[in-house]
């Protein structure tokens, strides 16, 4: 059983948070190549608002990550489904990410593009939750911190539902 329960943030909180990162992201890469990857397919929406925040051109690219586990859970053991095709040897790469939860995901990924040779590899997530973090990885761009509630909508989902909520909902799993 699940439903919605009420709303955590809202539209006008989440626009507030985008331009604010896109500020420091221009401000921060200025002059420099950056290549934006976001994190299918949670990452979609916030990307596509956060690229129209940033003031100059940035070539942008997806990637496909699956952890094995429940749906509501992390395992930390991660396969890529569908890579990305840009050559990031050499360029700054920013991970765009919907929500870092135990941030096993992202320290993967981090160690990942390092090793493909990224000039740098830094974090940008709309969402955080910090309680129930596991890797400590720095989130260089964090947009709001959250409780350790189950979250939907702003691209987030539960069982592929509710991506396309424009705010962020607190569901009742039930699990
Ligand atoms: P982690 O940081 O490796 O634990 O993984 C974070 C990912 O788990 C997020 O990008 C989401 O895809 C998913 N996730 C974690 N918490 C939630 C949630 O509350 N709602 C929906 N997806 C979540
Ligand atoms: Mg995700």
């Amino acid at each position: 059983m699940y439903a919605l329960r009420n709303t955590l943030v809202t539209r006008e909180e989440l626009q507030e948070a985008v331009k604010k990162l896109g500020a420091a992201i221009s401000r921060d890469y200025a002059g420099q190549e950056l290549v934006l990857v976001g994190i299918l397919k949670g990452a979609a929406v916030f990307m596509a608002d956060l690229m129209r925040e940033i003031s100059f051109p940035v070539a942008i690219d997806f990637m496909s990550v699956s952890s094995y586990g429940s749906s509501a859970t992390t395992s930390g053991v991660i396969t890529i489904k569908q890579d990305i095709d840009t050559d990031i040897r050499g360029k700054h790469v920013l991970l765009v990410e919907d929500l870092i939860d135990t941030g096993l995901t992202l320290q993967h990924l981090q160690q990942l593009f390092a090793l493909r040779e990224a000039a740098s590899v830094r974090i940008c997530t709309i969402l955080s939750k910090p309680s129930r973090r596991i890797a400590d990885i720095p989130i260089d761009y964090c947009g709001i911190e959250i409780p350790d509630e189950f979250v939907v909508g702003y691209g987030l989902d539960y069982a592929e539902q509710y991506r396309n909520l424009p705010e962020v909902w607190v569901v009742e799993t039930g699990e």
